[in-house]
């Protein structure tokens, strides 16, 4: 099927790249022109494990190009999938104006009925706005454009999995017309039939994801539902965590339990410096300002973006309890990401916690294998290290605040060694307290016995 994506941020490259993948014809588009010519000339303006294969592999065989007249594009395509920001508002709303300026284009150039599938985050109700703006752009053609909307659940770093091999793919629908397309879209997916770029040597027996098929109202508010339940339980793990720590209990045996309750789940319960990243976040904050504007008290997910809020505050409290005076101390962070596995550093802990401690006159040196690039147009006063070991060369203290594997890796013996003063102080809980003892460290982490 001729496919349109229009955004190429995140979501819209991800999507666009799987779905020539698994065999349709994909034009990307989006209106930031610099980033189109970096497409057009084989860069990636983001970093995502398995993704830079999967677009070169897609353009040499011709399934996947770059457009960067949006028009063009749009017009090309049978459906048209919307991946464009919503970025937060200053109220917390999501800023819908991007989607409204694609469905006006959408409905304005358009010459025959298309199919509009909304793929970015969007409040309840816009799929409904999104119908009336297209049939008002497209009276002057006639055309009667059908709606449809198909949350992603993609998470950084391992999106092109997550895309190929989902848990669910949501079909929010109003026609059968639109479910059937959509089934035809996803069908390589829910039979699991395609040459898959991640697990090169064979898929692992993942079951085939269900196609699950719901109202467009329903569609939308299963994003925000599902994120902020994630919110939430990163939270309440951080709640626990505090508590254990005061208790003597150690964070990871209660979750590790906590977490065999199959009502519960295992995941999403790691301890530390909190969520970050554009999603959940955002999403929160959306849900939250939804059920306000609706009549409806949901100040238990407010508690959990507070909650959120003061890991930072937590964590900086640690660090001045271990140094005594933060001020001209010499510490190094590692970590700049919102999480391992990306270079995204938006809504980022780790940013929060540099810039917090910049602003307590620490001087800093900071380190992430793959955010540097993009924390250097925003942290000033502060030092970039080459690795981890630059960083740690006589520090006061060393922060983890991204749990990268190569962390976990280093050689802390040779950490040891090069630090002024051998204390650790670990806010995603990536090491291990004995470990660390027995190598000499002074060392602290979140809700684990010190
Ligand atoms: C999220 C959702 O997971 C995904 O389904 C959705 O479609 C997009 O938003 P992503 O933003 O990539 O994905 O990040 P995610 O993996 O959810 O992590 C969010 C944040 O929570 C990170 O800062 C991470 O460090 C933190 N986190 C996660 C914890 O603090 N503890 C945990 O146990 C898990």
């Amino acid at each position: 099927m001729k496919l349109t994506v229009v955004g190429c941020g995140y979501v819209g490259l991800v999507t666009g790249s799987c779905l020539a993948e698994i065999g349709h014809d994909v034009i990307c588009t989006d209106n930031d022109a610099a980033k189109m010519q970096m497409l057009e000339s084989g860069k990636l303006p983001i970093f995502e494990p398995d993704l830079d294969g999967v677009v070169e592999k897609t353009r040499r065989e011709g399934r996947l190009k770059f457009e960067p007249k949006v028009a063009d594009a749009v017009q090309a395509g049978e459906a048209i999938l919307i991946c464009v920001g919503t970025p937060p508002l200053p109220s917390g709303d999501a800023d819908l104006s991007a989607i409204d300026d694609v469905a006006r284009l959408i409905g304005t150039v358009s010459r025959q009925p298309k199919l509009v599938i909304e793929k970015s985050t969007v409040p309840a109700q816009t799929g409904q706005e999104l119908k009336r703006v297209l049939t008002i752009y497209g009276r002057k053609n006639n055309l009667e454009f059908r709606v449809a909307s198909n949350p992603e659940f993609l998470r950084e770093g391992t999106a092109v999995g997550d895309f190929l091999h989902p848990d669910r793919i949501v079909v929010g629908v109003e026609d059968e017309k639109s479910e059937k397309q959509l089934r035809e879209i996803y069908k390589p997916v829910t039979d699991q039939k395609f040459n898959c770029p991640v697990h090169l040597k064979g898929c692992p027996p993942i079951p085939p994801p269900e196609l699950i098929v719901t109202t467009i109202n329903s569609a939308e508010i299963i994003k925000h539902a599902s994120n902020s339940f994630l919110a939430m339980k990163i939270s309440y793990a951080n709640m626990v965590a505090d508590l254990a720590e005061k208790l003597g209990a150690n964070i990871d045996e209660v979750m590790h339990a906590v977490g065999r309750d199959p009502r519960i789940g295992p995941n999403f319960l790691n301890a530390g410096l909190g969520f970050g990243g554009f999603c959940l976040p955002k999403d929160l904050q959306a849900f939250v300002r939804l059920a306000e504007r609706n009549g409806v008290d949901f100040s238990l997910l407010r508690q959990a973006e507070i909650v959120n809020k003061q890991r930072i505050d937590q964590f900086v409290e640690k660090v001045r309890r271990a140094l005594w005076v933060i001020r001209e101390k010499h510490i190094g962070v590692l970590g700049l990401a919102f999480k391992p596995n990306t270079d995204d550093i938006r809504f980022s802990p780790a940013m929060d916690l540099v810039n917090r401690l910049i602003s307590e006159g620490a001087s800093l040196r900071v380190y992430d294998p793959e955010a540097m690039e993009r924390a250097r147009h925003s942290l000033k006063n502060v030092q970039f290290g080459a690795n981890a070991y630059e960083i740690a060369k006589d520090a006061d203290a060393l922060l983890i605040a991204t749990e990268w594997d190569e962390f976990r890796n280093l050689d802390w013996d040779r950490i040891h060694e090069l630090m002024s003063r051998p204390l650790v102080l670990d806010g995603r809980n990536l090491l291990s307290p004995g470990a660390m003892k027995a190598a000499g460290f002074e060392y602290y982490s979140m809700g684990r016995p010190e």
